[in-house]
């Protein structure tokens, strides 16, 4: 296993899901920890069981990440306590399933925030601090319903495209640096996302579910492993090798049927 031991990880989105998951593995492989994201109390437990169990610095920060200029915010709040980022998770999010027309436009655009123009300003100010230390790791949210337009989440998967693409792009730009940037694209899995997103879980989507820490463990490997991208278990994977042989038009109308259940 990889040591992290004296290096600090930034989690958001940790009070819940991956996050939690994603900060217990970072944590066995020694990494210090930030914990950021709305709901503290869950975070303080955590970071109570991290401390206890691997004895890391665990420093926990409630913070609503659906304002611009967070990511500065953030960066300049962590300077102050001396604290430099070696690995960066960005994983807060969220979905919101159903018609298009009748979501709340707010909650579309607190969505949007939350899931791209934090994770780029975050990204922007963490990364520019890993190339100038010469070195660093960024882990992206993505998600399978990135790789094609999905009715029902019709925002949301176009979030999660971008999150994908823009991190395969940075991926390249940043290698050179020595700062690896990796998208990892779960499918449905058991976590507070569909309830969060009001996504009834269909019998036939149950036999896809993935458990949250495999797909953590999938992400941390792969960007300890410095690849550009991974898609969890083997149902997932099968489903993006089926939707590249198929036209675009079918790959979305078969995937909002599945995802309508
Ligand atoms: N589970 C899935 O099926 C699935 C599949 C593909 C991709 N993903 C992605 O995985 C990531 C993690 O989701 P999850 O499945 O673990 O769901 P989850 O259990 O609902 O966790 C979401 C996390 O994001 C945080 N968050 C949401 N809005 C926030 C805000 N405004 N400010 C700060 N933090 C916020 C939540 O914290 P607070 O509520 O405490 O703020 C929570 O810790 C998301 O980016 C999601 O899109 C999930």
């Amino acid at each position: 296993m990889e040591h992290l031991r004296g290096k600090w990880a930034l989690v958001t989105g940790a009070s819940s899901g991956f996050g939690v998951e994603f900060a217990r593995l970072l944590a066995e492989r020694h990494a210090n920890l930030v914990l950021v994201a709305r709901r503290t109390e869950p975070m303080d437990k955590l970071a109570e069981e991290l401390r206890r169990k691997h004895l890391v610095q665990v420093v926990v920060i409630g913070m609503d990440l659906s304002r611009a200029g967070v990511g500065p915010e953030l960066k300049s709040d962590l300077d102050g306590r001396g604290i430099a980022i070696d690995v960066l998770v960005n994983n807060a999010g969220l979905g919101m399933y159903g018609s298009f027309l009748d979501q709340s436009l707010q909650k579309i655009t607190e969505m949007m925030q939350v899931n791209m123009m934090t994770l780029t300003e975050l990204t922007y100010v963490f990364a520019r601090d890993m190339v100038k230390r010469g070195g660093g790791h960024v882990l992206l949210l993505a998600s399978l319903l990135g790789y094609q337009a999905v009715p029902g989440y019709a925002a949301y998967a176009a979030t999660k495209a971008y999150v994908l693409l823009f991190g395969e792009a940075l991926h390249q730009e940043l290698e050179p640096y020595g700062v690896v940037v990796t998208a990892l694209c779960p499918g449905l899995s058991a976590t507070s996302f569909p309830e969060v997103a009001g996504q009834r879980v269909s019998p036939v989507l149950k036999m896809m579910i993935m458990k949250p820490h495999p797909v953590a463990e999938a992400g941390i490997l792969a960007m300890l492993g410095r690849r550009a991208a991974v898609i969890p278990g083997f149902f997932n994977k099968v489903t993006a090798f089926l939707n590249r042989l198929m036209p675009s038009s079918m790959q979305s109308m078969v995937v909002g049927k599945v995802v309508k259940g």
